[in-house]
């Protein structure tokens, strides 16, 4: 039986429309569920949207759930567009989604953790959370500048002081796995402040998921958001009964932006843990970004739409760039006009020249595909390992470092080994096939190494290269895997 693999992006906001922060996270996790397919694993891969809560029920102009339906669309159609290989997509205001909740609520009564209360403080919407007066920036929220309002509500409360401990010693003995070390030190910097208990339901805002206890009362969105990740296994009453809640979790990673970092590192694993459900195995937490220097935002403009750049580079391009930037365990800034010159630089006339040239003079000089030179071999062995060893840690960028050593690699031995000479001075020399079946070997390896990154055109790569071995290309026929823009 194969091994289950249960990967999750966060839901995103139905409050607008997606950029490439939402894509990088997305393309992130897709890159390691097809790695992991490949890997012969049973992957489950899971994304969707979170549409409840103030923020989006302030936007919406028509009724709510007709606002987050458009915006839901727009979502799967970007996820289409980036050959996104989901498995399942998750609403919030889908019904199973809401019965899960509900069951949710029922046991996290049973635990004894939840207490009434009244809370007076401020919230900031565009968080969708509590936020204290010394965290303020000029009186404004310091991620969404905006001034908070001032709340004063009842609330029923969640015990979270009573797991605290052991979810700081959890953290610290890695038993939630926080990657990377620099994010977990952030998460057990939040646990060593003052952390209140939080609410899991609101008065005032009427757009969510009813509180089954006091009809006045709706749950707070992001505890039921966080609930996505079990919803969608069906989650119910009964644990043992859900055949896909048994079968895929705990989640094997959630991959999150370090924005997010406090919901998923202590309020998901204590929820979780006073229901007596299995906490996820790791959590990764990557960097955002910022344009040109600049936080993304409406008012800024300078919010770049992935799914333009999919229309002017392809997917596969758009990919590559949003891995290729700088690691994820970083922060890091995007500079629009650098797509154009990382296009030409990496992939026209890096991969794709690498690619073309071989495979022209495979076809002209006859390459037979047999013997290999040993140097070409082992180089490519050890950089397979090293690529894998970064995969299974979600170094996906430092991956894509290896690919390009072994094609810097190639294209040296090529120019060192100056097949198109050899063939000038003497066209039956035995030596020239063999650089070039080396040569072909090691494409083979980028190919599949690059296949999670660019599924489509390492596949077409693939079929023209099958095909160059049947002796089914003609002279002329050229895989063109990426025009120069
Ligand atoms: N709805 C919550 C998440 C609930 S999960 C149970 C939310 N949604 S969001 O629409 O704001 O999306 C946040 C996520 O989008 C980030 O955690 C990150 O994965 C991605 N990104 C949003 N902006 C980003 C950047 N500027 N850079 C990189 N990724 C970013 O929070």
């Amino acid at each position: 039986m194969k091994e289950k693999f249960y990967i999750t992006t966060p839901i995103y906001y139905a409050s607008g429309a997606p950029h490439i922060g939402h894509a990088f996270t997305t393309i992130f996790a897709d890159v390691i569920s097809r790695y992991k397919r490949l890997k012969n694993f049973d992957v489950f891969f899971l994304t969707g949207m979170d549409e409840h809560g103030a923020k989006i029920a302030e936007l919406a102009k028509k009724t709510p759930q007709e606002f987050v339906d458009e915006l839901a669309e727009k979502y799967i159609g970007l996820w289409k567009a980036l050959e996104i290989e989901n498995n399942d997509f998750i609403r919030t205001t889908s019904q199973r989604h809401k019965n899960g909740v509900l069951n949710f609520f029922e046991k996290l009564k049973e635990s004894g953790d939840i207490y009434e209360g009244f809370y007076e403080g401020l919230y900031c919407v565009g968080c969708e959370d509590f936020i204290l007066e010394r965290n303020l920036v000029n009186g404004l929220c310091p991620d969404h500048l905006k001034k908070p309002e001032l709340i004063k509500e009842k609330n029923y409360f969640f015990n979270l002081k009573k797991y605290l401990p052991v979810i700081k010693e959890k953290i610290e003995k890695n038993k939630i796995k926080i990657i990377p070390e620099s994010r977990k030190n952030e998460a057990l910097n939040i646990l060593s402040g003052d952390l209140p208990d939080f609410s899991i339901t609101r008065e005032k805002v009427k757009w969510g998921i009813p509180y089954p206890f006091d009809k006045n009362q709706i749950i707070y969105v992001w505890v039921e958001a966080l609930l996505n990740y079990i919803t969608a296994l069906d989650f119910s009453i009964d644990f043992s009964s859900g055949e896909k809640l048994k079968k895929y979790w705990p989640a094997d990673v959630h991959i999150i932006g370090a924005e997010i970092n406090k919901f998923h590192t202590i309020f998901w694993p204590a929820l979780l843990m006073s229901v007596n459900l299995p906490l996820p195995k790791k959590i990764f937490i990557h960097g955002l970004f910022t344009i040109n220097g600049q936080k993304m935002s409406k008012t800024l403009g300078n919010i770049i739409d992935p799914e333009k750049l999919a229309e002017k580079f392809g997917a596969d391009a758009v990919r590559y760039f949003l891995i290729s930037q700088f690691p994820a365990s970083e922060h890091g800034d995007i500079k629009e006009g650098g797509f154009v010159e990382k296009y030409n630089s990496d992939l026209a006339n890096g991969i794709g020249n690498l690619f073309e040239r071989t495979f022209t003079m495979a076809l002209k000089y006859g390459a037979d595909f047999k013997s290999i030179d040993e140097e070409v071999k082992k180089n490519s062995d050890e950089i397979i390992k090293k690529y894998e060893f970064h995969m299974e840690n979600f170094e996906l960028y430092e991956s894509l470092r290896e690919v390009f050593i072994l094609a810097k690699f190639l294209d040296r031995y090529l120019n060192d080994k100056n097949p198109w000479t050899l063939y000038k001075n003497n066209p039956s020399n035995q030596e020239i096939s063999k650089i070039l079946n080396s040569v072909v070997f090691g494409i083979e390896t980028i190919i599949k190494m690059l296949n999670p990154f660019m599924p489509e055109k390492m596949k077409n790569a693939e079929i023209f290269l099958n095909k160059l071995k049947n002796k089914e290309i003609k002279d002329g026929d050229k895989l063109n895997l990426f025009p120069r823009v």
